[in-house]
């Protein structure tokens, strides 16, 4: 079984609703999923060992959250080249977070993108839980490959 860790930075919670919900659909996929919050991670060895990383942060100000930011630092120490990426965050209006680490994911560490950033308003609303899970589930179905 493949292992992936869903990391999440959140200030209200939301983005950490989400998270969960997409470590539901890797599950579902038959494939182990680890969430944990940012803080958590305080080394780069924290990181180490996962075929899949789903990272994610609210929108604050038209960026990501600090907490990530100091993580994707982290993560730069690590060859994490070809592990499957994926990336995720509740936003309000313009929501720059998801997409922004998504493009580190792809251009500086060269991981393997599953789709686009998964962005929500609320992981309650509109289909969010669906769209939540289902975004875990492509990411463990390529886990899988
Ligand atoms: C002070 C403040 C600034 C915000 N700035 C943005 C922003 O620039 N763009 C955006 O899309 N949402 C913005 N939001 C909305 C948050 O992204 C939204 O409330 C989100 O659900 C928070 O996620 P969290 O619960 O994971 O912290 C802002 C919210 C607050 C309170």
């Amino acid at each position: 079984m493949a292992k992936a860790l869903v990391v999440y930075c959140t200030r209200a919670g939301e983005t950490k609703k989400i998270a969960e919900l997409i470590a539901e659909g890797i599950r579902f996929e038959g494939q182990e999923a680890g969430v944990v919050n940012v803080t958590q991670i305080k080394k780069e060895t924290d990181l180490e060992g996962f075929d899949a990383y789903v990272f994610g942060s609210a929108t604050y100000h038209g960026e990501m959250m600090q907490g990530m930011k100091t993580m994707l630092f982290l993560a730069e120490m690590l060859d994490l080249q070809d592990k499957v990426a994926g990336s995720f965050g509740a936003f309000g209006w313009s929501g720059e977070a998801a997409g922004r680490i998504l493009d580190t994911m792809n251009n500086i560490f060269k991981m393997t993108i599953v789709s686009g950033p998964l962005r929500l308003k609320s992981s309650s609303l509109g289909g969010g839980i669906q769209m939540a899970q289902d975004y875990g589930r492509d990411i463990g179905k390529k886990m899988q490959n």
